[in-house]
């Protein structure tokens, strides 16, 4: 099966791919941008994508543990998936993907406390002058200290 990749800035290419891969490892294979910082074991948001609604609905439900990653996820949608968690089961003539315009890791380092600092925030790229990334880090860091 084919996959078509919407990438970041709009840009479009093809994949091939075969049942029983992940989307992360389709992406990987391929050079897409799609990072996967914690390697598959569901542990950051960096392989966030958006599929279509029906594609999306035709997939086994998310975990708990893919969704409470999701919320983390930038740019979440309603039809948000982890890459690493969505392995292609049925055949599509052309899956769609798209990439969001920004990831967001926050990958726990697992001997480490819980607590801000082991939170890894290594990729805020969509764009934005280095004062509007510079303000919603400010305002991520805030929210996350009143809110836990
Ligand atoms: S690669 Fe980290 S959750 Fe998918």
């Amino acid at each position: 099966m084919l996959i078509k990749w919407i990438h970041k800035d709009g840009r479009e290419s093809l994949t091939a791919a075969a049942i029983g891969d992940s989307l992360l490892e389709v992406a990987h294979q391929h050079g897409i941008e799609l990072e996967g910082a914690c390697e598959g074991v569901c542990a950051c948001s960096t392989c966030h994508v958006i599929l279509e609604k029906g594609v999306y609905d035709a997939l086994p439900e998310p975990t708990e543990e893919e969704e409470d990653m999701l919320d983390r996820a930038f740019g979440l949608t309603a039809t948000s998936r982890l890459g690493c968690q969505v392995k292609l089961q049925q055949q599509h003539d052309i899956l769609v993907v798209k990439l969001p315009k920004a990831t967001r890791n926050f990958y726990v380092v697992s001997d480490c406390p819980s607590n801000n600092e082991n939170l890894l925030f290594n990729e805020f790229d969509a764009g934005w002058t280095h004062t509007e990334t510079t303000l919603i880090i400010l305002i991520f860091v805030v929210n996350y200290k009143w809110t836990g």
